[in-house]
């Protein structure tokens, strides 16, 4: 199994893609960091325990980290996640209390213990905490296996501004900062996920099934079709950072260079393909949506 820490800031899709994870033998989840984002930093953190109370993993650490972005002013979501952030599907209470409240240097101290290369970060929410590791811990966030992070949009448009997406718009100067570090990093934006989409049928079937993570995720996702508007299908984001990490035949990435849009108008957040950037990140470009969705049903069922 593949060492992970999840990053994130639960949050509908968030939670489905934390029991995606657990439910996945190929994972060893090491820890939770929390970052704020979709809802507040502490409704982020209790709801990370509250998801892992769900699979009986009080082992699993929950750490909090950053209560906002580097250096704005955070967003609400809560008309999308919910005044819980789970959009109110009923969940055990944590198990465990808080592990700690510094996420970054709690990573730190867990990438020096073990071998270089083999963590790997799975980022859901705004980037503020791994870029803290950055900035912070440099020689231990070089120890780092791979960063996969759900964010941004780079043909399609945004969904909290023309052309910026939630996760980057939060916090681009974090984003700015992460893109640049030269670690080995896979971009997971809007242009794949809104491939790979629910419909009220999956979600049923999800429900029909005797299993906790299956039903949990059912409601949470049909939660999210009551909170948004239009079309049959709802767009299942953050989950596809665990399905490329668990089968990566499923994406096609392409190398790109990647400038953020640090500014204050509305495109705050934006991506731009900008050649005279340093470094290049993969960027999935292309995702096989029906073979996700499939694996996704076969790991929240088993
Ligand atoms: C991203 O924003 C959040 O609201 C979701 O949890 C996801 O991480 C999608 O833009
Ligand atoms: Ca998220």
């Amino acid at each position: 199994a593949r060492t992970v820490v999840i990053d994130t800031d639960p949050g509908i899709d968030d939670a489905v893609a934390i029991l995606l994870a657990l439910k996945s033998a190929e994972f060893d989840v090491r820890g939770i960091t929390t970052v704020a984002g979709n809802i507040g930093i502490a409704t982020t953190t209790r709801n990370a325990g509250r998801i892992l109370a769900l699979e009986n993993r009080a082992d699993v650490p929950v750490v909090s980290g950053a209560a906002g972005p580097l250096s704005r002013k955070g967003f609400d979501t809560t008309e999308i996640h919910g005044n819980d952030g789970l959009g109110g599907v009923a969940f055990p209470e944590p198990l465990a209390p808080v592990a700690g409240n510094d996420a970054p240097a709690w990573l730190a101290k867990l990438l020096d213990e073990l071998p270089t290369g083999s963590l790997d970060i799975l980022a859901l929410g705004p980037l503020t905490n791994i870029a803290r590791l950055v900035q912070d811990h440099p020689a231990s966030a070089k120890r780092i296996g791979r960063v996969i992070a759900m964010g941004g949009a780079v043909h399609e448009p945004g969904n909290i501004g023309p052309r910026a997406e939630f996760n980057i718009a939060a916090d681009p100067e974090a984003a700015e900062i992460v893109f640049a570090a030269g670690l080995n990093f896979t971009l997971i934006p809007l242009d794949v996920t809104r491939k790979v989409r629910a419909t009220r049928d999956y979600t049923a079937a999800l429900q029909a099934t005797s299993v906790p993570a299956a039903k949990a995720s059912g409601e949470l996702i049909d939660a999210y079709f009551q909170s948004t508007t239009g079309g049959e299908s709802r767009p299942l984001h953050d989950p596809c950072v665990m399905l490329f990490a668990l089968d990566k035949k499923l994406f096609g990435c392409e190398p790109l260079k990647i400038a953020v849009d640090t500014g204050t108008t509305r495109d705050a957040g934006a991506l731009t393909i900008d050649d005279e950037k340093g470094a290049a990140i993969s960027v999935a470009m292309k995702v096989d949506g029906e073979g996700a969705l499939k694996l996704q049903f076969e790991r929240l069922v088993g």
